[in-house]
């Protein structure tokens, strides 16, 4: 594997293999590496002929309270776990390079109808700072096919929509949610966890399927499950962010006749803001 901290040499690293007919395939991170990202490093693999990781805790979508500076930074720990599941090549730009005109950054890419509801509703300018990080290094790398998570979903359907909607050439690929044997969905924050509260941390896993269960039990009253549900986690010790019951394209609350469903929630442990979701389709 070989690995670029500069734009212009991975660009002249990448450019031989389009030369050559090679498709290249993207999975973007913020590291700290675990098994759920490496799952996506392997669907890329198996997709495309070169495979981009990069690694980049992007400031501008933490917010001033947020983690940005206890985020875990761990890139030889990465870097090893990369070369074991022989990805191509690593792109690990430090700030400036990303942001030459340091965070006085005045292009934005914006999707604002998807990026101020749920998660953006406790996290405002989080999904532009996404979305913008995204659009930079998807002009960087020039990926046929990038990989996102599901375990992110609204970040997945912004990401879907802003390609959508500025015709960008790249096919968005989901990957699967990669979960702890009891349900908690892997995340680098899952480290903040304290050990007294990991035990029960898998409640919102839980109740968002409780809610999938009464779903299929032909239940339609979503404000009363998702006020049932909200219980459940706060009686487990955890204080709620959300519980949503949306359609799965444009995360719009649902309405009883939508076939598409995905419930979404976050949770705040003392530490940490956990976030999860199930998809269903009703017949
Ligand atoms: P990060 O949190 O590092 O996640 C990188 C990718 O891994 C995302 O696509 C995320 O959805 C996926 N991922 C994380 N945990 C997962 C799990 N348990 N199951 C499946 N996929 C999982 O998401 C980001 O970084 C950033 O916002 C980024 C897109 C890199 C932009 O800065």
């Amino acid at each position: 594997m070989q690995s670029f901290h500069h734009i212009a040499s991975l660009r002249q690293a990448l450019q031989a293999h389009r030369d050559a007919g090679r498709t290249i395939g993207f999975v973007p991170t913020m590291g700290n590496l675990h098994d759920a990202h490496i799952a996506l490093v392997k669907q890329a693999k198996s997709l495309c002929d070169v495979v981009v990781v990069s690694i980049f805790v992007n400031r501008l979508q933490f917010g001033l309270n947020e983690d940005w500076d206890r985020y875990p930074r761990t890139l030889k720990e990465d870097s090893a776990r990369l070369v074991g599941v022989k990805c191509d090549y690593l792109f690990c730009p430090d700030e400036h390079e990303i942001y030459p005109n340091g965070m006085d950054q005045q292009a934005r890419v914006i999707v604002p109808s998807m990026a101020d509801v749920l998660c953006g509703a406790s996290r405002p300018g989080h999904f532009e700072g996404v979305t913008t990080v995204v659009s930079k290094l998807f002009n960087i790398v020039q990926p046929q096919k990038a990989v996102f998570g599901i375990k992110d979903y609204q970040q997945l359907a912004i990401i879907r929509r802003m390609v959508e909607d500025l015709c960008m050439p790249v096919e968005v690929v989901a990957g699967d949610i990669v979960r702890e044997p009891d349900g908690l969905a892997m995340s680098s924050r899952n480290v903040f966890i304290s050990e007294q509260e990991r035990p029960k941390a898998n409640q919102l896993n839980s109740s968002l399927n409780w809610i999938v269960e009464k779903i299929k039990n032909g239940e339609r009253n979503y404000l009363a499950l998702e006020e049932a549900a909200a219980q459940q986690i706060k009686a487990a010790g955890f204080s709620v962010d959300y519980v949503s019951i949306c359609d799965s394209q444009y995360l719009q609350p649902a309405a009883s006749d939508d076939t598409q469903l995905t419930i979404l929630g976050a949770m705040y442990t003392q530490a940490a803001r956990l976030i999860d979701n199930v998809s269903l389709t009703l017949e």
